[in-house]
């Protein structure tokens, strides 16, 4: 069986308390819907939409963490006090990550290790940058990617998580990848994981797209075979387009 579909906002370093009204739009416009639904908000945030959603079905997720439990990491946040204030995911290895703050595959593994131990399910980021794809690279760069990140990790811890490609050309530029371009990567990262953990997990785990991801092209690229979902940046800060991509993952 497909895995349910998973529509997730990710926030990046926006929103306030102010833009906690945006979970109450978001209840009202999808009290039921029909998919899992994710916002990773700035971590601050966690706390208090947690308290807005309350029984309703929006899970929340943080946009990194720390690889170790506990210590002195000045200005970071470890897996268990995302956990802690109401997080169920965490997104880790985002190419923003890994570009401005210099993560590295086996970091991003360190990292996903921690979230697992924690309780959270960890959303591994991979994807080319545009230099790569044109250099014939994309497979390669993806699929060390993908084999770096999720090292050591066993059938039952990659069953419960996620990977989000995204091309890095594509991430807030407006350009996204052709729906060809997507289920190709998407069947390929798939076939990556069946090699290493078996056909069973490979049809468990979640592969969500992520770049540009609109209400106008939504339906297409997530009606594809492979395609188990969203990542979702600028056009989930606004409750319409972001209702909109919802409503559009459910067919
Ligand atoms: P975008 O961001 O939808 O604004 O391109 C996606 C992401 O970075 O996850």
């Amino acid at each position: 069986m497909a895995p349910r579909k998973l529509a997730a906002g990710n926030w990046k370093m926006n929103g306030d308390l102010a833009a906690l009204s945006q979970i109450d739009a978001l209840i009202t416009a999808r009290p039921d819907p029909g998919c899992d639904v994710l916002i990773c908000p700035p971590a601050l945030l966690i706390q208090p939409m947690k308290a807005r959603i309350g029984a309703h079905p929006i899970a929340l997720g943080g946009q990194d963490c720390h690889a170790r439990a506990f210590g002195a990491h000045t200005g970071d946040i470890a897996a268990v006090q995302l956990k802690d204030a109401g997080a169920d995911y965490v997104i880790l290895g985002h190419s923003e990550r890994r570009e401005y703050h210099k993560e590295f595959d086996v970091l991003v593994n360190a990292k996903a290790k921690a979230a697992l131990t924690a309780g959270l399910k960890p959303i591994v980021c991979v994807g080319e940058t545009l230099a790569q794809r044109e250099g014939g690279q994309t497979d390669k760069i993806v699929g060390d990617q993908i084999a770096g990140s999720l090292a050591g990790l066993d059938n039952n811890q990659l069953k419960d998580m996620v990977i989000a490609y995204e091309p890095v050309w594509a991430i807030g530029t407006g350009k996204t990848a052709t729906p060809e371009q997507a289920q190709e990567m998407h069947a390929f990262i798939r076939s990556e994981i069946t090699e290493s953990h078996g056909e069973d997990v490979a049809k468990a785990i979640r592969i969500q797209y992520g770049g540009s991801v609109k209400p106008a092209n939504a339906r297409e690229l997530l009606s594809l075979p492979d395609v188990d979902g969203a990542l979702v940046g600028g056009a989930s800060l606004e409750v319409r387009s972001f209702t909109e991509i919802i409503t559009n993952t459910l067919n």
